[in-house]
């Protein structure tokens, strides 16, 4: 939700955090600071409303700030409104302690009104400046030993924090902790980085650390020591990253989206390959092995937002190649419901960030019942691929705009993959069907390209829909589970108000709010329902909607009903909505840049929901 930096080396600091900062502004960007210092001088505090952009002016890109240690914040506002005020890092009023804090720390009030029982006052509405006032009473209180106040603060927390400290007292060292929110440590000739996530770090380093959840760690230049939350030293591995610096960057592209759009022939093939060598699907990393396939009678897909949209398109793929039971669920809801699992049973959780905290809830209520879970993520280390039992990677590479495109194009290949390899470790398809499936699979890169060759016509109908206020998106079977993708792409980015229906659904309902004009965007692949959704298209069509369709090559008849007629190539309509979902992710980009929004930043939104 918001993204944290912090540096200890023999370069200045403030240049540093703010192009790494710049890297994180996807997390989170209503206001930002920075807190630098040089050897025992006091530390200098910065921090504005508004975008990063704001403290770059204030501070002269960072050169207007003396000092070689500091820790920066970009901000999503949880708790206090979008403020100078509010924003970090928040400091004691001594300045003895000083943080930038990524989370939610759900018993502020109950450890505010101690602390001001004690004597303490606030100026900010936020949990941090609460945590941070914590801190300071622990270090007072007791040894003065910046570890051990750290560790008491965190006994008495509840919630998820990634924390950067600076304590005056040691002018030379930067203090992390970490619980539930995500958070990197590198090291690299002498200097000392720290981030939310790695594109802030890897034009400096590959050489990383992950810390784990209540732990400690104390950055000095170029040496990193980690603490458990007995304040004892424990090892951790240095890891390399393997990402390119290029791939965190727009490469041309006016857009992180539009250029992650265009990536997504080539990650879906890196995807497809990272699981499947001569013609057959190997699992030896994922490390699901066909007996435990065959022992499953039950398979539960759970994630958020598109993530979820991908177990609603997966769920009828494992329906029709298996006879397992599949059932989708929002991570939000799971996590609360009381469900007993079936303990033959599988949970799958799918995840971009790896560390969306709904999804990171449910996979640990699925271990808390003993039940086997697998990650589909995208971040390596992430939170969820480190607790989850098995991981199937997506190598879809960092994704940095908010609206998520290739890594859900990912996922969804993924999720084809999985239902694949269940049907043959099962037996329930021949090696025939098994090949032929293999090769559909295979053809969806070039397929995609195809479409993105062609992506004019769908610039030209996005242009009609700029002042567009509502609209609809309809389906059956798959082509539903795409509605839902390509009505949530459409909202988050061009703030359209719209819903996805099955197609089916309308007539109990809500086709009372069709009237003249009214946009209805078909998604019609599913050759054994396009009878049906026709019939939802006139049915709407004669009270006034205008129609955009999503099809397969060759059903020109759409054309009599649609005023807009988007074709795919033709494909197995198992593998269909990997196709259909292109022009919906090429459509509202163009509608958002046509409305002249922040497209890879839209409003009130941030990429990895770390917070509840
Ligand atoms: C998708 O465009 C959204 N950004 C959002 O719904 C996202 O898919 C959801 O928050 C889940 O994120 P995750 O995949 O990182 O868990």
């Amino acid at each position: 939700m918001c993204g944290i930096v912090g540096y200890i080396g023999s370069n200045q600091a403030a240049p540093v955090l703010l192009d790494g900062l710049s890297k994180l502004e996807y997390r989170g960007y209503d206001s930002a600071g920075i807190a630098v210092r040089d050897g025992g001088s006091a530390t200098e505090i910065i921090k504005e409303k508004g975008k990063l952009r704001v403290l770059a002016e204030m501070t002269d890109n960072g050169k207007a700030v003396k000092g070689t240690c500091g820790i920066g914040h970009t901000r999503w506002a949880t708790h206090g409104e979008p403020s100078a005020v509010n924003a970090h890092p928040h400091s004691s009023d001594d300045g003895n302690v000083i943080a930038v804090h990524n989370g939610i720390i759900e018993n502020f009030q109950e450890q505010r009104e101690k602390l001001i029982k004690k004597g303490y006052s606030f100026k900010s509405q936020t949990d941090t400046e609460v945590a941070v006032k914590l801190i300071d009473y622990y270090y007072k209180k007791y040894s003065q030993l910046p570890v051990e106040a750290i560790a008491r603060a965190m006994v008495r927390i509840r919630g998820s924090y990634a924390l950067c400290v600076m304590f005056k007292d040691y002018p030379d060292q930067i203090f992390c902790a970490r619980k539930d929110s995500p958070m990197i440590i590198g090291i690299q000739n002498g200097e000392s980085y720290v981030a939310s996530d790695v594109p802030a770090i890897l034009k400096y380093t590959r050489n990383v650390y992950y810390i784990g959840n209540m732990e400690i760690a104390k950055l000095e230049r170029g040496n990193v020591t980690f603490y458990n939350i007995d304040s004892e030293e424990i090892e951790k591995p240095l890891t390399e990253i393997k990402w390119d610096a290029e791939s965190a960057e727009k490469g041309g592209y006016e857009h992180f989206m539009l250029k992650e759009i265009f990536e997504q022939p080539k990650v879906i093939r890196d995807t497809i390959n990272s699981v499947v060598n001569n013609g057959t699907v190997h699992f030896s990393e994922v490390q699901l092995t066909d007996e435990e396939m065959q022992d499953i009678n039950q398979v539960y897909i759970v994630a958020c937002g598109s993530a979820y949209h991908v177990g609603v398109a997966v769920q009828y793929v494992i329906e029709e190649l298996t006879s397992l039971q599949v059932r989708v669920e929002l991570a939000s809801e799971f996590r609360y419901r009381k469900m007993t699992l079936n303990p033959k049973s599988l949970v799958i959780v799918i995840s971009q960030s790896g560390e969306t905290a709904d999804t990171l809830a449910a996979l640990r209520e699925a271990k808390d019942q003993g039940i086997k879970t697998l990650g589909i993520v995208n971040v390596v280390g992430s939170s969820i691929a480190r607790e989850a039992d098995n991981v199937f990677y997506t190598l879809a590479g960092p994704e940095i705009s908010v609206a998520t495109t290739k890594a859900y194009s990912c996922q969804l290949v993924a999720g084809y993959l999985l239902a694949l390899q269940f049907a043959k470790a099962r037996n329930e398809i021949d090696d025939e069907k098994y090949q032929a499936l293999l090769e559909d699979i295979n053809t969806i890169p070039e397929k995609v390209d195809r479409i993105l060759e062609d992506r004019e016509r769908v610039q030209w109908y996005a242009s009609k829909l700029i002042n567009v206020s509502d609209s609809f998106f309809i389906g059956r079977g798959i082509d539903y589970a795409i509605g839902m993708e390509g009505s949530l792409k459409l909202k988050e980015i061009s703030y359209i108000h719209s819903e996805a229906y099955a197609a089916g659904e309308l007539k109990h309902g809500p086709i009372s709010l069709i009237e003249e004009g009214t946009i209805v965007i078909a998604v019609v692949t599913q050759d054994a329902l396009t009878e049906k959704t026709i019939s939802n298209m006139v049915e709407v069509k004669s009270r006034g909607a205008k129609l955009m369709a999503v099809t397969t090559t060759g059903k020109y008849f759409l054309e009599d009903t649609a005023e807009f007629t988007c074709y795919v190539p033709k494909i197995n309509p198992l593998f269909a909505g990997s196709l259909a979902v292109i022009p919906l992710q090429l459509l509202s980009y163009y509608v958002s840049i046509g409305k002249g929004f922040d497209v890879d930043k839209p409003r009130n939104l941030a990429k990895s929901v770390t917070v509840e």
